[in-house]
């Protein structure tokens, strides 16, 4: 027989968000409620596994009698609060934002941050090539994923969930203060020489691309990594009696990554190495 958790009933709440009245689960955020109304605010360090970092600002909104815009990814959605996400003042903080993020790091993998850079009419380049935080090489010091720091935005998604938010295993952190903050492993060694279990799980929250699956990193500096003619297909992995949902991506008939699904009850998105990397076996023809 199969069970569907119902999940505790939560009470609606009332409220306006851009003049219209809207309904929404107590303990939503506002970003829950403008998702829900087909409102697109634009998220970077927000991740739906894990808890707010309010770490990127890129998504405030308006809300009557704040003395500051908010963000929407982690402010909860109160009754009779009134929301406004269009704003000139709202629009106006993303596009520098934008302009900021996009100066000192290379978003070129981020998704959809070609779209708000138009959007926002956001120029980065007006701080010159010497924004640029971090000029240094990806490290390929393992054969299943590459660090790209010139991608990060030190959003800290990795580490709450190689820490106690998921994996408790601690091998990345930040290094570093102020300017020269950075995301590293103890010492800043090889990866190989950390904690690490390469559960990958960092590479799943990672919103730029700054962590990726090598294989990834191998066709796109090849040219031939291509998302158009992926398919992907969620299976159960079969190493052990967990369980656990694997999303298989396949390009030209060939595994290309393995990520999971975020809304599984029991896993989140997590996996551990053999579920997340271990899949050669299934291409091996020979
Ligand atoms: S490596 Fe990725 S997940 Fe980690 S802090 Fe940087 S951008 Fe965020
Ligand atoms: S991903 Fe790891 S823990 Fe999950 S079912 Fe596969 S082997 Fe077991
Ligand atoms: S997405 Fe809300 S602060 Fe980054």
């Amino acid at each position: 027989m199969t069970v569907t958790p119902l999940g505790i009933p939560r009470r609606l709440l009332e409220f306006t968000l851009d003049g219209e009245p809207v309904r929404a689960p107590e303990g939503s955020t506002i970003l829950d409620a403008c998702r829900a109304a087909g409102k697109d605010v634009p998220t970077l360090c927000e991740g739906d596994t894990l808890t707010p970092k309010n770490a990127c600002r890129v998504c405030v909104v308006e809300v009557e009698g704040s003395r500051t815009l908010v963000p929407a990814c982690s402010r909860r959605a109160e009754p009779g609060m009134e929301v406004r996400t269009g704003t000139e003042r709202a629009r106006h903080s993303r596009k520098v934002v934008l302009e900021l993020l996009a100066s000192s790091v290379d978003l070129s993998t981020t998704p959809r941050v070609a779209g708000w850079l138009k959007e926002y009419e956001a120029k980065p380049d007006r701080f010159g090539p010497d924004a640029a935080r971090v000029d240094e090489e990806p490290r390929v010091d393992n054969d299943l994923y590459v660090r790209d720091y010139g991608k990060c935005i030190l959003c800290y998604k990795c580490v709450d969930a190689c820490g106690d938010q998921w994996q408790n295993t601690f091998a990345i952190s930040v290094a570093g203060r102020g300017f020269d903050a950075r995301i590293a492993v103890e010492h800043d060694a090889p990866l190989t020489d950390s904690a690490c279990v390469y559960c990958g799980n960092c590479i799943e929250v990672c919103p730029t691309g700054a962590l990726s699956f090598k294989s990834e990193f191998d066709m796109r500096a090849a040219g031939t990594w291509d998302e158009s003619r992926q398919s992907e297909t969620t299976t159960v992995c079969a190493y052990c009696g967990v369980g656990c949902n694997l999303t298989l991506h396949v390009q030209d008939n060939e595994i290309v990554k393995v990520t999971s699904p975020h809304d599984n009850p029991v896993t989140h998105g997590n996996l551990c190495i053999k579920g997340r990397f271990g899949y050669q076996h299934v291409q091996n023809r020979d």
